[in-house]
């Protein structure tokens, strides 16, 4: 990949009095309108510092969550908009729109050097269906276009990639630069042994990408929700546990090529489906009942997890591996993230992508700095390890 154009390539004088629309990932988890985690937030100042700093007038946009055009309260960008007042040390601007007349004055009224965040842009659906009006109505806010949301450059979103058709220069903010420096030396040589570790939900986002990284990898270790996917097709019985259908053809030829790199879980700690506490049990070997839901790998599972994750060459994690958030789920998740703590503190290369990670190796107990690289990506980061082409990125100047 070439290099991209970054934000500080410029001098501070192309941005004195400029507009700068900057597409931010602040899809970071709220708890009763408290910020659980901000990593993603931190990671964006020496950008917005830079910005200030030159004299520009930064407009700053993201989504949260998935609200599918409705307005919903606690999806607000508020909170954010308020840790942004505390890191900056400035009153952020929050017109609490995204579009509009009162945004476009909100807009004009920015001094040099002041900040203004957008609310939340998936209030409109037309931010996911990168429709061109709206895509022009955010471009007209602003001279200059920067991708500082490298968590987000796998949607080929309004945000992300219809409006950048309107700037002659998109830029890079310095996090997405060094995303793409570090994981592009990833592709381009993984020290080897190579041992991947997926989790978390979203196994259709991450297909396109797995489809590679299995064939790169030396051993693949999968668990959370994709693990029943693949355990349905070997076959398994997998309860109530969620399945993606139209993906089973897949995992079965996968498991059948791969047989000896795509290690599954052998036992699950599991519940009755919509049932309490009282009826968590721990099954070793047989699959799933039907009237029950497995939330995280059992400690079968966890020992041979572990038994992979070794202080040499590379590994890298996506995904928890079970519903963390919950004390009694929580033992898989963070059995794996004191192993690839111990594995980084023993040599290897060890990156971790996507919110959900960063969060439980925080609640595991195990340091951001126990990690090599800790991406503020999880589809994105998958997707790029992958070799898939990012649109986020492609569309970006090169330098
Ligand atoms: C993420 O958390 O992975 C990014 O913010 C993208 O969110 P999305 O999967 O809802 O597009």
């Amino acid at each position: 990949m070439k290099k991209k154009l970054l934000v500080t390539d410029l001098p501070c004088s192309e941005y004195e009095g400029k507009r700068v629309f900057v597409r931010v990932d602040f899809n970071v988890p709220v708890n009763g309108g408290k910020i659980t985690e901000d990593y993603r937030i931190r990671r964006t100042i020496p950008t917005i510092d830079y910005l200030t700093r030159c004299g520009a007038r930064v407009i700053l946009a993201s989504h949260m969550g998935r609200p599918k055009g409705r307005r919903i309260e606690n999806l607000s960008m508020a909170p954010v908009a308020e840790r942004l007042n505390e890191f900056l040390g400035i009153k952020v601007r929050f017109p609490g729109a995204v579009v509009g007349r009162k945004v476009e004055n909100a807009s004009k009224k920015l001094k040099n050097g002041e900040v203004m965040l957008l609310e939340n842009l998936r209030y409109h659906n037309e931010e996911a269906e990168n429709d061109a009006d709206f895509s022009r109505k955010l471009a007209s806010l602003a001279d200059i276009y920067v991708n500082e949301a490298f968590g987000t450059s796998h949607r080929a979103h309004a945000s992300t990639y219809g409006m950048t058709a309107h700037f002659e220069k998109k830029l890079a903010g310095l996090m997405v630069g060094n995303e793409i420096k570090f994981l592009s030396r990833l592709i381009r040589r993984p020290k080897k042994p190579y041992l991947v570790i997926v989790g978390g939900m979203k196994i259709k986002d991450k297909i396109g990408a797995l489809k590679n990284i299995i064939k790169k990898a030396d051993r693949v270790l999968v668990g959370g929700g994709v693990a029943y996917t693949f355990l349905a097709a070997r076959g398994v019985s997998v309860g109530k546990c969620s399945v993606e259908k139209e993906m089973i053809c897949w995992a079965r030829e996968a498991l059948e090529t791969y047989k000896e790199k795509i290690i599954l879980p052998v036992d699950h700690v599991m519940a009755e489906a919509g049932g309490g506490r009282k009826m968590r049990v721990v099954v070793t070997g047989a699959g799933i009942p039907d009237d029950m839901t497995a939330f995280d790998i059992g400690p079968k599972t966890v020992e041979k997890f572990t038994s992979y994750i070794k202080g040499e060459g590379t590994v890298f994690w996506n995904g928890p591996m079970g519903f963390f958030e919950v004390d009694d789920f929580s033992n898989g998740t963070s059995a794996i993230a004191r192993s690839f703590a111990l594995a980084t503190w023993r040599g290897a290369t060890t990156v971790l992508g996507g919110g959900d990670s960063v969060a439980s190796l925080k609640k595991s107990g195990v340091k951001f700095s126990e990690a090599t690289h800790m991406s503020t990506g999880g589809g994105a980061c998958f997707e790029f390890l992958g070799g898939v082409d990012l649109p986020g990125i492609s569309i970006l100047s090169d330098s």
